[in-house]
């Protein structure tokens, strides 16, 4: 029997919006050195919302599952909305993940808000990144600071 829930089976065996947006306006790479695991998100922004967002992912169920579901809840959000997701809400919309399973969620997270850094480091013309991204937040290859961020919250994990 799986430890995942059948709401996360759904977005592992069929997930949704993978691919890679080309010409895309923002692009977030990220990795865990700790499993290995490594998650890009590209996204597309119309008039300072996101249009589209498509993933790929190489990595364990939950992280294939939390792209999935991070691609699904930021479409149609503006910058500033897209912000607000948190690992746990991705969690939390997959019904929730087992706890040595939450750091993978972290991933979701930070290649989100690396790809809307992205998008701001491409288009000065969107202004300046709202609070809640900063230079240094988002890492666009293991190496970077949220790798140290997912290694400390994979405690205990595989
Ligand atoms: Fe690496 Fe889930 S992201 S084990």
């Amino acid at each position: 029997m799986s430890a995942y829930n059948t709401k996360v089976m759904e977005h592992f065996r069929n997930p949704q919006n993978v691919g890679y947006i080309e010409n895309a306006d923002g692009v977030g790479k990220v990795g865990n050195p700790v499993c290995g695991d490594i998650m890009e998100l590209t996204i597309k922004v119309n008039d300072g919302k996101i249009a589209d967002a498509k993933f790929r992912t190489f990595g364990c169920g939950a992280a294939i599952a939390t792209s999935s579901m991070v691609t699904e809840m930021v479409k149609g959000k503006t910058i500033p909305e897209a912000l607000a997701i948190s690992n746990r809400a991705v969690a939390e919309a997959l019904g929730g993940l087992p706890s040595i399973k939450m750091h993978c969620s972290v991933l979701a997270e930070q290649a989100l808000k690396s790809a809307i850094e992205d998008y701001f480091a491409k288009h000065p013309e969107a202004g300046t990144p709202p609070p809640g991204i900063k230079a240094g937040d988002a890492c666009a290859a293991p190496g970077g600071k949220c790798v140290l961020d997912t290694a400390k919250s994979a405690e205990g994990a595989r």
